[in-house]
């Protein structure tokens, strides 16, 4: 096998890619079991392991997409030893935007500003790229653009902020989280260098959408699950064949894709269902590997759709199938090697929209699972819909990036009650569960509705 992982990265001139990433959650959690599965009657079997999340995170009445996106920003900017006048470009993806006209980003220059003196950012622009949960992914694609031909040496910022947000008593409530993360993007990056190769895939769905004026999302669960895989498996098609062409990924006889990247991350609205994304794509990618005579010799023969008069009984044929692929040998060895560890901080947050393909490089570097060499796919994934699958390859310094303990701090949140999180859901909490400290707070809401934030010592 070749991956000719030497030669990929620099492209024309110097490799860009991300240097380094800071993850923000809100303090306060909810344990799905106990008093939350009794209270809506479900196992909790089925949240734990069917769904794969064992605490959604919660933001305190002070919270918002904005105050969240500060703090990962001054985390990394703390992190890194960042100065203002270095960043030339902050781009925010979010579906939670604060307004319709102003971006985001403006209220995040304005409460890093509070600590870094006013005007600090006056050089640097900022816009919002609003995709559903894929916008922050094709915010680092544009921005990988422009820093390649930068000239004065200037870093990029690319933040994904969102509070995953569904009617209570929902099936969707399950799934909720909150979080950012901010990747610092630069050339000559310390972790990741992109092999700028980006498969897309888009298609007009109704599968997760929120109307103006909304707070929580219209979902169609089951069909938003079916588009996603559909979605991903035409990206992955898409960066198979450009990553071909390009010479990056030279598959031998019996060979396939993915037998050229070592860690596969997915958009992670929920554990589960990069299980089944990951299922579908190395379904999809063996069937040209000689790994499939295996398979089929376990299995037995696919079920095709001709050799039935009726589509139903084709369907309840493929979900069978499916099912009996998740739980072949291969399939877990794969999973296990290069997708489980994937999802390990998001057991614990739940779904931060934009962001949550990127928690799942934060669970790989928390557990110092990358490797210099090694390449990493991501397949990102947004409602309405798109989906985008790139590549990188992890630098030489890439495992002796210092983990920031997120495990750890994520065991120093404090539980709320069922009572706490619904007010807080419903928007009727009088006060902050935990008062701000050292942290950015959303002080008021003026009569016109300008956001006033505020830093708090
Ligand atoms: P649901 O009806 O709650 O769950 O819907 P289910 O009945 O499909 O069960 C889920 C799994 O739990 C199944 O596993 C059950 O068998 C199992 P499977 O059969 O597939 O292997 N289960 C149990 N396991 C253990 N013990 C038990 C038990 N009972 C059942 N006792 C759904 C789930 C995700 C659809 C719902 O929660 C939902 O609508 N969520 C919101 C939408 C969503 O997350 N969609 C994901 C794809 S779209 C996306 O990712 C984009 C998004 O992030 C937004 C954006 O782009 O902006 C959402």
């Amino acid at each position: 096998m070749s991956s000719n992982i030497e030669d990929i990265p620099a492209g024309k001139g110097q490799a860009v890619g991300i240097d380094d990433l800071s993850v923000y959650v809100p303090r306060l959690f909810l344990p799905l079991a106990g008093e939350f599965s009794t209270n809506r009657g479900i196992d909790p079997g089925k949240l734990i392991k069917g769904i794969g999340i064992e605490r959604m995170a919660v933001p305190d009445r002070h919270e918002d997409a904005a105050t969240m996106a500060a703090m990962s920003l001054l985390d990394l900017m703390k992190h890194s030893r960042l100065r203002p006048e270095e960043i030339g470009k902050i781009y925010v993806g979010t579906e939670s935007a604060l307004d319709e006209a102003k971006a985001m980003g403006t209220y995040v220059i304005g409460m890093l500003e509070k600590i870094y003196g006013k005007g600090s950012f006056q050089e640097c622009s900022t816009v919002e790229f609003k995709a559903a949960c894929i916008g922050t992914t094709f915010a680092l694609e544009s921005l990988s653009y422009w820093l390649a031909g930068e000239e004065e040496d200037k870093v990029g910022i690319v933040i994904a902020s969102d509070v995953a947000k569904y009617p209570l008593a929902s099936p969707g409530e399950y799934t909720q989280g909150a979080g950012s993360v901010a990747l610092l993007l630069k050339k000559n990056p310390r972790l990741l260098a992109l092999e700028q190769i980006y498969g897309t895939f888009t298609r007009d769905e109704n599968d997760f959408f929120r109307p103006m004026g909304c707070s929580t999302a219209v979902v169609n669960g089951k069909h938003s699950n079916q588009c996603y895989l559909d979605a991903m498996q035409g990206a992955f098609d898409s960066f198979s064949a450009k990553a071909l062409k390009k010479g990056a990924i030279t598959p031998g006889a019996g060979e396939c894709t993915t037998d050229f990247i070592d860690h596969l991350l997915f958009h992670i609205p929920y554990p589960r269902m990069v299980e089944y994304a990951s299922a579908a794509i190395f379904r999809h990618d063996w069937r040209q590997s000689r790994r499939w005579k295996e398979i089929e010799e376990e299995l037995g023969p696919e079920p095709k759709a001709q050799e039935y008069e009726d589509h139903g009984k084709y369907q309840a044929a493929e979900a069978d199938y499916a099912r009996r692929f998740a739980k072949s040998e291969q399939f877990l060895q794969a999973y296990a090697a290069k997708v489980r560890d994937t999802a390990t901080l998001s057991r614990q947050i739940g779904n931060i929209y934009t962001g949550s393909i990127y928690l799942g490089l934060a669970s790989l570097l928390e557990s110092q699972k990358i490797h210099a060499k090694e390449r990493l796919s991501f397949g990102a994934y947004g409602s309405g819909c798109s989906a985008l699958f790139f590549s990188a390859i992890a630098k030489q310094q890439a495992s002796s990036v210092p983990r920031r303990g997120l495990v750890e701090k994520l065991e120093e949140r404090r539980q709320i009650s069922l009572q706490d999180y619904e007010k807080l859901h419903e928007g009727k909490a009088e006060k902050s569960v935990l008062m701000p400290c050292k942290e950015f707070a959303l002080a008021r809401i003026d009569h016109q509705g300008y956001r006033h934030y505020e830093y708090v010592e």
